[in-house]
């Protein structure tokens, strides 16, 4: 299948590792000039030599804290002078803490927001007049099943995925006459070096193996296993495509079948 990503220009947030790097290297691969937003320097420059190896189209970095507005806004002054265009917004940064509610005071409530949800609504609001502009774009909203299975005990990274749900659909009904399609995914039980990192500090903690670790999570995801990063990607890339022309406002798990219902 074309996907008609060829010479299409995207950004995307936290793309120096995990989801983020493979969506960035899905869309280079087929064809976009891809810029990879993300915090850290170093590891941004690590990761675009590795994308710019496979991909066919441009590969761009730019280090960007999404927390503040002026570095967002340099973002998309930088790549608008470097490509004179922005067709595919994806937003998957974030550093979400498990806050639990009654730890929460209110410098943690607003810093939690400021991890994802804030910076997915300032990189919308820069992005989505350069797709007016042309009538055509597609913003992905990368969520997390918290947003479908709320818990007191994390309920900040819960509240940033509701909201993240939230604000897809109501950029999706709103921009739809304008060209541009916004959808959402919602993984849940991804492995990236950020989950590894978590289950080796709970098989340290608890004296347990991998798999008796992995065990109670796995056991209730119908395909029994955990997913990829490339699984997720596979599905933004789609979304991010010409080919998903009728497709608007959505949520896609992928999660193994964890959300399934009716
Ligand atoms: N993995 C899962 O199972 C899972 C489940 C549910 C939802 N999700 C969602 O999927 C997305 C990606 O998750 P992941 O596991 O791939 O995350 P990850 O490996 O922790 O990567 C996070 C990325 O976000 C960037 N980032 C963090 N703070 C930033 C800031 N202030 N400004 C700009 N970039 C920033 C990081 O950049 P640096 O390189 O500078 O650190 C990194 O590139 C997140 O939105 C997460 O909530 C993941």
């Amino acid at each position: 299948m074309d996907l008609g990503l060829t010479g299409r220009v995207a950004i995307v947030t936290g793309a120096s590792r995990g989801i983020g790097r493979t969506c960035a290297a899905a869309l280079a691969a087929e064809g976009a000039h891809v810029v990879l937003a993300s915090l850290d320097p170093a590891r941004n420059a690590e990761a675009c030599a590795a994308i710019k190896s496979q991909a066919k189209g441009k590969v761009l970095g730019i280090p960007t804290d999404f927390t503040k507005d002026d570095a967002v806004r340099t973002l998309f002054d930088r790549t608008m002078s470097e490509f004179g265009r922005l067709d595919i917004q994806v937003n998957n940064a974030a550093y979400v803490g498990a806050g639990d509610f009654f730890a929460l005071d209110e410098k943690k409530l607003a810093e939690a927001f400021e991890h994802k949800l804030n910076g997915t609504v300032r990189c919308s609001r820069y992005a989505i007049p350069h797709m007016r502009a042309r009538k055509w774009g597609r913003i992905v909203n990368v969520a997390g099943g918290a947003a479908w299975h709320p818990q007191l005990g994390a309920i900040t990274v819960g509240l940033n995925n509701a909201a993240m749900l939230n604000l897809t659909v109501a950029l999706a009904n709103d921009l739809g006459k304008d060209g541009i399609l916004v959808n959402a995914v919602v993984p849940t039980s991804i492995r990236t070096e950020r989950h590894d990192e978590n289950i080796r500090k709970a098989m340290q903690k608890s004296g347990k193996s991998e798999a008796e670790v992995l065990a109670p999570r796995t056991s209730r995801i119908p395909l029994g296993r955990m997913g990829t990063s490339e699984e997720v990607s596979d599905v933004v890339t789609f979304l991010a495509s010409e080919r998903a022309s009728f497709v608007t406002g959505s949520a896609w798990a992928v999660d193994g079948g964890a959300s399934a219902r009716m």
